[in-house]
């Protein structure tokens, strides 16, 4: 069994475009910039937001952390997503979701330039990406990408199972395997809350990504000897014996599921580290204006 180090992969990959940045900058370029919104203080989205502040230091890029207490109006928000819009500084920005029940998350996505989404979650960059041209992919499955390619993990003619249907996660990770591409070319199903003969279908699976939320839902006897387990799971458990009161749990059983399969990502060190650097990936492509002018 491999384990899959996402945390050193990511490390590798910053230091790839640290290298670019101060190249482009030795030239007299722009210092790439990306600018996050973060509404509230939901404790996972503080955690995320700052990895992603701290990514772009390591990267050499310019950021800027825009904060809202958990109250304001969509419309205060909304005015703000236009400012970035036209703000010729800003490469590319994001929004860290979730927002409060008041917001609607759809209408914020759809108010931010496209040209200027490194999260690549607006309909037009979902859009292309499903039909196969350039565009911001997002970034948990263009991380997963990029960890299959750096493992030289085949996925040609390959079954692949992938549970859970998120926008962020499910149906974008099903569109990339599905690709006729390198990573692709996989026969891919979705399996979700729904979804009849679950066990079976993973029992199936060359390639299994889990993307569900539900720590620990994947056991030893729904996995194939030899199969790749991607997990992307990442739920706060509660556990007394942590100095921040909780473990980082993935949706895969590890310790059971590591010992039948080829390749495994651990959680966490796995997939998440990889999520960021796709955004620092997308920002530098933004920077560049590599992908829309
Ligand atoms: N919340 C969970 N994952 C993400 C992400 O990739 N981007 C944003 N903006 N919010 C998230």
């Amino acid at each position: 069994m491999v384990l899959i180090d996402g945390k050193a992969v990511s490390e590798q990959v910053k230091q790839e475009i640290a290298a670019e940045v101060a190249d482009i900058v030795a030239k007299g370029g722009k210092r790439p910039h990306l600018a996050a919104i973060l509404v509230g203080h939901d404790g996972g989205s503080e955690t995320y937001v700052a990895a992603k502040v701290k990514a772009c230091d390591v990267c050499g890029f310019k950021s800027t952390l825009i904060r809202y207490e958990a109250d304001v109006t969509e419309e205060e928000l909304l005015a703000r997503v236009h400012e970035l819009n036209e703000n010729p500084d800003v490469d590319g920005f994001i929004v860290q979701l979730p927002l409060p029940e008041h917001i609607s998350e759809q209408k914020v996505i759809e108010a931010i330039d496209y040209r200027k989404d490194v999260d690549g979650f607006h309909p037009i960059n979902v859009g292309r990406m499903s039909i196969g041209l350039p565009c911001y992919v997002s970034a948990t499955p263009s991380g997963i990408l990029e960890l299959l390619k750096r493992y030289e993990i085949k996925t040609q003619g390959k079954k692949c199972v992938i549970l859970g249907r998120s926008n962020i996660v499910g149906k974008p990770m099903a569109a990339l395997m599905m690709q006729k591409a390198c990573p692709g070319d996989a026969t891919v199903t979705v399996c979700h809350s729904r979804s009849r003969d679950l066990v079976k279908e993973c029992r199936e699976a060359d390639i299994l990504i889990a993307a569900m939320g539900q720590p620990n839902f994947v056991k030893a006897d729904m996995v194939k000897e030899g199969a790749v387990v991607i997990d992307v799971g990442t739920t706060r458990v509660p556990d007394a014996s942590k100095k921040s009161g909780f473990k980082l749990t993935g949706d895969v059983k590890f310790d059971e599921v590591a010992l039948k399969c080829s390749f495994i990502t651990p959680v966490p060190g796995g997939v998440g580290p990889m999520t960021i650097v796709s955004l620092m990936k997308n920002t530098l492509l933004a920077g560049k204006k590599a992908i829309y002018k």
